[in-house]
This record gives C-alpha cells, sequence and structure tokens, in this order.
C-alpha cells in the first residue's frame, strides 16, 4: 500500500469492538466505512447498512467503494467464509478463512490442533452423542466437569459442572434445547481447570506473531462474579497476573505452537488468535481460542495503543509481519467498564434515549465505545443488551477505574447498569504482589515479644 492516507478500510460488525476499531483507524489515517455499524462508528466512519451475515452485498460494496482493506469483528461471518469470499473476489480481508476460523467455530477441531501443538489444555472426552456422553459420566468418577457443545453457541454452550448430577443435566439441555441442534452435533466433556481466567491475543500473518499485552474480561454479568454468563462486562490491561516472564511463556509454549500446528495442518491462522487462558498451579492452560478481536478486551487495546494499528493489520495481511517495528502501548494502564440494559442477559429493554454521552467523552483520556446504539434525530437510544463501554487510561490501574467510572457517572439511560467492580481482581493482585515484596525486602526481625497481659 502506498500510503495510508489514501486507505480506505471497512470494519464488519456493530458492537463496542468495531467502533474502538473504526476509532483506531481513522486515528491511523484511515478513510473508514463499517458494515453495518452503530451511533458511535457513524462519528468516525461512514455506515453501510449491510449485514455481517450477507457476504455477497459485503463483497459487492468493497469492489464498489474500492476498499483496501477488510477487517472482520465477530466470528460469525469468518466461521461462515467472509475471508474465502473476499479473496475469491481479490479483495484484501485481515482475518482467518472458514477452515482457520474452526478453531473457535469447533471446539472439536481447536482440541486437535492442541493436541498436535503439544499446548497445554485442560483433559477432555469427545461424543458425538448425548447417550454416549451421559454413559460416559455415569461411569466415570463423580468430579467437577466442564460440559460443552462443540460448536458456536454465542458463549451459552458451556456448562461448568460441580458434579456428576449437574453435568447430565447439561448433557440433557444440550439433546432437548432446540437453540443447541446446531451446536451440539458434538459434546465435549472436559475437566474442571480451577485458577484465575486471563486473556491474551496476538495479531498472526500465519507465521510471526505479535502478542498484545494481556488483559482480564468478566464474563460474569454481577459484582464478584456472581450471576449468568455475558457476552462481556468490563476488561482492563495490563492484567498483573500475567507479568512479562509469563507472557513469554504464554507466546512460547501455547501461542507460536498453535500457529505452527495450524500451518503444519494446511489451515494457516492468519488473524487475531485469541486465547482464553486459565491460569491454573500447573502453568497456564487453554480454555478456548476465539478467531478474533474479543469484546470488551478490543476497546482497552485500542485506546492503550499508541502505535498504528492499520500498518499491522496491512503488514499481517500481506503477510509480512516481520517486517513491521513492535506496536507501542501508552504506560499506565486501561479500563472498559460496559452498561448494559436491563435485563441482559436475558431479553434487554430497548430504545431509551442515552444522555450524559457528550459529557463522559469529553474527558480526558475517556472514550466512550458505542455498541447497541441508534441514532434517533438528535438524540442516541439503545438497541441491546451491551450498549456501550467507558474506556479509560491514566498512569496506574487504580487511577484507569477510577477514570473510567467517573465517565459511567456522567451516563444515564433508564434501566442502565453497570458492573462496580470491573478491575478489582488486578488491583488486589498488585497489592498482594507489592505485600510479598515488601516482605521479602525486610530485613529478618526478631519475632515480637508476646503482648504482656
Ligand atoms: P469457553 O467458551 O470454552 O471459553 O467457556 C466459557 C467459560 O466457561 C470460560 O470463560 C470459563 O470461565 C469456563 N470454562 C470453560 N472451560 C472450562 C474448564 N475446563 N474449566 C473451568 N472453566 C471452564
Ligand atoms: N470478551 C470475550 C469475548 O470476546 O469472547
Amino acid at each position: 500500500m502506498a500510503s495510508h492516507a489514501s486507505c480506505r478500510v471497512l470494519v464488519i460488525g456493530s458492537g463496542g469492538r468495531e467502533h474502538a476499531l473504526a476509532w483506531k483507524l481513522a486515528r491511523d489515517g484511515a478513510d473508514v466505512l463499517v458494515a453495518p455499524g452503530n451511533a458511535g462508528t457513524a462519528e468516525v466512519a461512514e455506515n453501510l447498512p449491510i449485514s455481517p451475515g450477507d457476504i455477497p452485498a459485503l463483497v459487492a460494496a468493497a469492489q464498489e467503494r474500492q476498499v483496501d482493506l477488510t477487517v472482520v469483528g465477530p466470528e460469525a461471518p469468518l466461521v461462515a467464509g467472509i475471508v474465502d469470499a473476499f479473496t475469491a473476489a481479490g479483495l484484501r480481508i485481515f482475518g482467518p478463512t472458514r477452515r482457520a476460523a474452526q478453531l473457535e467455530g469447533s471446539k472439536i477441531f481447536c482440541k486437535q490442533i492442541l493436541h498436535r501443538g503439544d499446548v497445554p489444555t485442560a483433559m477432555f472426552r469427545e461424543f458425538r452423542s448425548a447417550v454416549a456422553a451421559h454413559r460416559y459420566l455415569e461411569e466415570r468418577e463423580d468430579t467437577p466437569v466442564v460440559v460443552k457443545a462443540d460448536g458456536l453457541a454465542a458463549g451459552k454452550g458451556v456448562f461448568v459442572c460441580p458434579d456428576r448430577e449437574a453435568a447430565l443435566a447439561a448433557v440433557a439441555t444440550l439433546a432437548d434445547d432446540p437453540q443447541f441442534a446446531a451446536a451440539a452435533g458434538g459434546i465435549l466433556v472436559e475437566e474442571r481447570l480451577d485458577g484465575v481466567e486471563v486473556s491474551v491475543m496476538a495479531i498472526t500473518d500465519g507465521r510471526t506473531i505479535v502478542t498484545l499485552p494481556p488483559l482480564q474480561d468478566h464474563k460474569a454479568a454481577h459484582d464478584g462474579d456472581r450471576g449468568p454468563n455475558t457476552g462481556g462486562m468490563g476488561a482492563y490491561c495490563p492484567t498483573p497476573f500475567v507479568g512479562a516472564d509469563l507472557l513469554a511463556d504464554i507466546e512460547a509454549r501455547i501461542l507460536v505452537p498453535t500457529v505452527h500446528a495450524m500451518r503444519r495442518s494446511k489451515v494457516a491462522f492468519h488473524g487475531v488468535l485469541y486465547a482464553g487462558l486459565m491460569l491454573t498451579p500447573q502453568g497456564p492452560k487453554v480454555l478456548e481460542f476465539n478467531a478474533r478481536f474479543g469484546d470488551p478486551e478490543c476497546q482497552v487495546l485500542m485506546a492503550l495503543l499508541d502505535s498504528s494499528l492499520l500498518e499491522l493489520l496491512d503488514a499481517a495481511t500481506d503477510r509480512r509481519l516481520e517486517t513491521v517495528s513492535p506496536p507501542s502501548w501508552r504506560s499506565g494502564a486501561g479500563v472498559a467498564v460496559v452498561m448494559a440494559s436491563e435485563g441482559y442477559p436475558g431479553p434487554a429493554e430497548t430504545g431509551c434515549p442515552i444522555r450524559g454521552l457528550a459529557a463522559a467523552s469529553a474527558l480526558e483520556d475517556v472514550t466512550v465505545f458505542q455498541a447497541a446504539t441508534r441514532r434517533e434525530g438528535d438524540t442516541i437510544v439503545t438497541t441491546g443488551g451491551r450498549v456501550l463501554a467507558v474506556t479509560a487510561v491514566d498512569s496506574s490501574l487504580g487511577r484507569a477505574k477510577l477514570r473510567a467510572y467517573t465517565g459511567v457517572r456522567e451516563i444515564r439511560f433508564a434501566g442502565g447498569w453497570c458492573r462496580k467492580d470491573i478491575a478489582d481482581k488486578g488491583l488486589n493482585q498488585e497489592r498482594a504482589m507489592l505485600a510479598a515484596e515488601a516482605a521479602a525486602a525486610a530485613p529478618a526481625e526478631p519475632a515480637a515479644p508476646e503482648a504482656a497481659g
């Protein structure tokens, strides 16, 4: 590409992740289109009213608008083969092919790749029928397991089960509930891993990888990690649970072997490789791979990324990632707090006017990435569950959290809510690390005498 100033980029999707990508690409000098986008993307790009599922219409739009590079946000179009369709039409697109996206689209395929790359993950068994899974659970020892549908189930196909009874119930749900009809062609039963969950993403061209700073997401709906699973209620970066040594270890033992195993299996992976990891006492293990940026992790990463995203994605698409300098990041930390509609993660209230967006965005180092929003005249109204992510950067994690919640306080919509404890696990870990360092540095003192009386 001659000059980024003349580069036209199409971002596919309509969530907070896509707003963050469009925002950053526009700052990098690209002329950005988003399909279909939301009220937030309309402020930094041009929205095209095309659904991410309508691949022929997206190809046609990219040709007609002379798009130089397309970036795909959500997994569904990747698994449906959008990269194959664009490539066949001679269009440049950043992301994995349909077959490579099976790393996210099929948990059984993912396990096969992990096995081939000798990548640490939970032990598992795979079953082609609920009857077989049921029989296995009846026969094995009664220990905690996780029951998973093989295919994409929008985060709903995973059941963490404390005992056999719960596991049998989960298998029955997968077999009987029509929403799992497509996803439950295969059923996995795997050992439950215990530890701290973190997210590590890398951009790869199939050969070279650029590992991004580690994050922690908050998937449970309510404070203290209670309540139902969601798409993610907030994220922060970098997480102190993953220091430089552990990140290097994750790169060497998990990310690089996965990229190599994919290439050796003739399904080279290009795009964002997102590892959902459990930090267990035996070291980091893979819970899942995603084939795209996380949401809301992407919002935090884009707020922190100082160097050009466009340059990275461009180079990865041209399979010359080794030629670009490593990305540079703002110092300090970033925090994104998701504000959700009443009812989420169940059926959400919609159509509520949102107030205070301008006031929140006017705060220094606060960016409001919109997700389920639509403009109606002069107002922006809610259109779904996760409405927006208030994202802040500051010199420390504690300050970034404070700044993000200062932004949250400016924003109001009927029934709107958020978790109040985003980043707290990281802050507690920082305190524990400091205390351990202080204890190690302190000179050994004689034991204090017992208090008399
Ligand atoms: P997945 O879609 O496979 O990442 O699973 C969704 C969530 O289920 C993860 O974010 C974890 O919190 C939990 N989970 C998945 N697999 C396991 C496992 N083997 N042990 C414990 N928790 C798990
Ligand atoms: N925030 C988790 C995900 O994007 O899958």
